[in-house]
């Protein structure tokens, strides 16, 4: 693995950053409609207090990303989505720094069930994590289908 940083994004640039992976990963690759890619938690991070985003840069370029949703008030969990790796950086631990980041913002604000909503072909990589299967069917979100799963972060 060449040297990475991760870091929480705290400057409209970073977020830029963020949002360009998620262009390639979401809207270029698995054709999701822009409409349903970007929302209200991707705005600028200095007014944007629903989420908390990741970024991971090889060599200063950026490679991976994911998303934490602070409300828990649905359920009682924290999510974390847009959980992203550019195609050439795959199987190279990027998606999972993304996420062991994700947890430790979780932790440190005592939020420690976490949900999402995985591709199927996602499974296993959540569940490498520790991630379970919740009961319920496969659902479609913007055409793909999902399946919902859980941690509870020690
Ligand atoms: N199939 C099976 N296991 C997988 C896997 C796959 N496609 N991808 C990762 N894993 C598992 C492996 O156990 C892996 O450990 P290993 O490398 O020692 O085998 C572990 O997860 C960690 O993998 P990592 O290299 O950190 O994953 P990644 O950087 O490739 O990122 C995704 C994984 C899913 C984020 C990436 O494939 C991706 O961005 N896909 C497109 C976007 C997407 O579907 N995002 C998820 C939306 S729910």
């Amino acid at each position: 693995m060449p040297p990475y940083e991760v870091l929480i994004v705290t400057q409209a640039a970073e977020m830029q950053q963020a949002l360009d992976v998620r262009r390639r990963v979401f809207i270029e690759e698995q054709s999701v409609p822009k409409a349903l890619e970007i929302d209200e938690h991707d705005g600028d991070p200095a007014t944007v207090t629903t989420a908390l985003h990741v970024l991971v840069r090889v060599e200063g370029q950026p490679v991976a990303t994911g998303r934490l949703l602070l409300d828990t008030s649905h359920d009682g969990a924290a999510h974390i989505g847009r959980v992203a790796v550019l195609a050439e950086a795959r199987r190279g631990g990027y998606g999972r720094a993304v996420m062991q980041a994700l947890h430790t913002l979780a932790r440190e604000r005592g939020l420690n069930r976490v949900t999402l909503a995985a591709q199927l072909h996602a499974i296993p990589f959540y569940e490498s994590l520790g991630y379970r299967l919740r009961p319920g069917d496969v659902f479609l979100d913007a055409g793909i289908e999902h399946r919902w799963m859980e941690i509870t972060l020690n």
